[in-house]
This record gives C-alpha cells, structure tokens and sequence, in this order.
C-alpha cells in the first residue's frame, strides 16, 4: 500500500511541478460561466471588434458559435463578419506572421486555446494589467507577462494605466494582516506596483472594464471548450434517465421475486 502511494505521489509530482511554474504574480479570480449568453454574446463582439485583427481563433467557426451563443446567423454575418469571409468560415485573419513578428517582437499567437493553456484567471488578469513604460517599444509593459509585445489595445475604453506608489497593508507569508504590537493598528508597506487609471481617459469607468474583460474571457473560455454546455445538460439528463431506469429496475426486480418468495 505504502509502495503505491509513493508510485502515485510521485506521478503526480510533475503535475504540481507544471502547476506551480510561471511567475508568482497574484492573479484575479474568476468563475467562466458558459451558461451565461449575454456575456458570451458581448465578449465575442469584443473579440471581433478588438482581437481578431491580429489574433485568429482558427478552430472557431463563425456559425458554430452563432449557434452556440444563441446569435441569428444573419446578425453574426451583418455585425461581427468585418471581412469577406462566409458565416460557415473559421474565424481567421489575414495577418501575415512574418511581418507581425517584425512589428511586435513576437506574431500574435491563435487564441482558440489560450484559456487551455493559460487559465482563465490569467487571461482575465492579463487584459486588465497593461501599464504605461516608456522604455517599450509600444509604451506599455504587462504586470503578468513582463516585456509583452502587444500594445495596450484597450486602453481607449480601459484609460491610461500606470503604476503607482501606495501605503498597503503588510501580510505575512499566510495572508493574514500584520499588527504592530506597539500600537495595535495594522502594519503598512510601501507597495509601487498598484495600477491606477488616469481619471476621465477611457470611455467605461472600472466596473464597466472588469465586466468587459470578464466577457472576453468568458468568450474565450467557451471557444477552448465549445463542448461544455453541451456536455453539462447531456450529464444532466443521463442522470435523469439512470434515476428513471433505478425506479423500474426496482418494480421489475420485485416482479421477478414475488412468486419466489
Ligand atoms: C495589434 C495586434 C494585437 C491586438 C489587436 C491584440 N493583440 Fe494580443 N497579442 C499581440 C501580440 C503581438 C502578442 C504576443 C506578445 C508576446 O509574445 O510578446 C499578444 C499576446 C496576447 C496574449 C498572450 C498570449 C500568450 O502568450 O499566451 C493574450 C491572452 C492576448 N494577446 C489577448 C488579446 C485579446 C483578448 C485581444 C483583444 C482585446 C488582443 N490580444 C488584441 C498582439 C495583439
């Protein structure tokens, strides 16, 4: 027994090893929600009107997730189509990689997967930490992806982000607020890395950003996994179906036993 569960524990390590990888930078919690249509419906207009210009989502049909989504096949052709492509098309671009690895350090990589590979806590983080750096070629850096290629595209509706000193309170490594025995109040630290936004330079004040980049997330959690919400009902009628043949199990069993007894 105690063989096994060192076999099995050091499978696993690997797993932890991956999971642990990447910087320690905090991540902002999210629950994707693929039930949630509107917000899927918002976050691929804003995929199509912002992203797909240089991000594809190749192994996303148009139709596929009009479908999905909820969205007439017409609108989606009419709205959300910005090229000459047809609604049963995947949903590419026409951006050379070459040439963007040349104008951005790095080409724009297809976004079907990214929540896959990333996470969704990530991305959500990602979209909402571009800060003002001059010293990059763009002039914005990205606290979860330091020395990031893309520009801040956003930021006309984000507003210029920068980072900014502030007086935050001191943690220790649990978590929990330290406390100055002294005087029994709670012990500050200078933190620089607080992003604020510049007042009045974007067109959605925070909680209008957070919500649009939650949407985005949300649509691109969807495209790594169309299947999901399909998935979720199926299970919920396969239990329904098991539950309805447990009750005639139970009637045909007592049929088959009642003269033997
Ligand atoms: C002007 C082109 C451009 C636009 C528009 C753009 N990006 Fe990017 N994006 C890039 C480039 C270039 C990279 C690669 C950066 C690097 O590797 O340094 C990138 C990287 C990313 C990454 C990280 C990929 C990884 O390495 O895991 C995510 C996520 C992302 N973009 C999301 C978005 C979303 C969402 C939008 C729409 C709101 C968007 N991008 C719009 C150019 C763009």
């Amino acid at each position: 027994m105690k063989k096994l569960l060192m076999i099995g524990a050091m499978l696993l390590a690997p797993v932890f090893a991956v999971a642990a990888g990447g910087s320690n930078v905090h991540l902002d919690h999210i629950k994707v929600d693929a039930t949630n249509q509107q917000s899927l419906q918002r976050g691929m207009q804003l995929y199509v009107n912002y992203c797909l210009g240089c991000h594809s989502a190749q192994y996303q049909r148009y139709e596929r997730a009009a479908t999905d989504l909820q969205i007439p096949v017409d609108l989606v052709v009419e709205h959300l189509i910005h090229s000459d492509q047809k609604a049963g098309e995947q949903m590419t671009n026409a951006m050379d990689s070459e040439q963007a690895k040349a104008w951005f350090g790095a080409p724009p990589p297809d976004l079907t997967n990214e929540v896959n590979l990333r996470g969704a806590d990530w991305v959500y983080t990602y979209l909402r930490s571009f800060y003002v750096d001059d010293s990059r070629p763009y002039g914005v850096n990205n606290v979860v992806f330091p020395s990031v290629g893309m520009p801040n595209v956003l930021a006309e509706v984000q507003g210029i982000q920068r980072k900014a000193c502030a007086q935050v309170p001191k943690v220790d490594a649990s978590g929990d607020i330290v406390i100055d025995t002294l005087t029994g109040q709670p012990m500050t630290v200078q933190n620089c890395d607080m992003l604020t936004v510049d007042a009045g330079t974007g067109t959605m004040d925070q909680a209008e950003f957070d919500q649009a980049a939650y949407d985005l997330t949300n649509f691109l959690a969807y495209m790594s996994k169309p299947y999901l919400q399909q998935s979720k009902s199926l299970g919920i009628k396969v239990i329904l179906f098991l539950l309805l043949m447990t009750v005639v199990f139970y009637f045909l069993y007592k049929e088959y036993w009642r003269d033997i007894h």
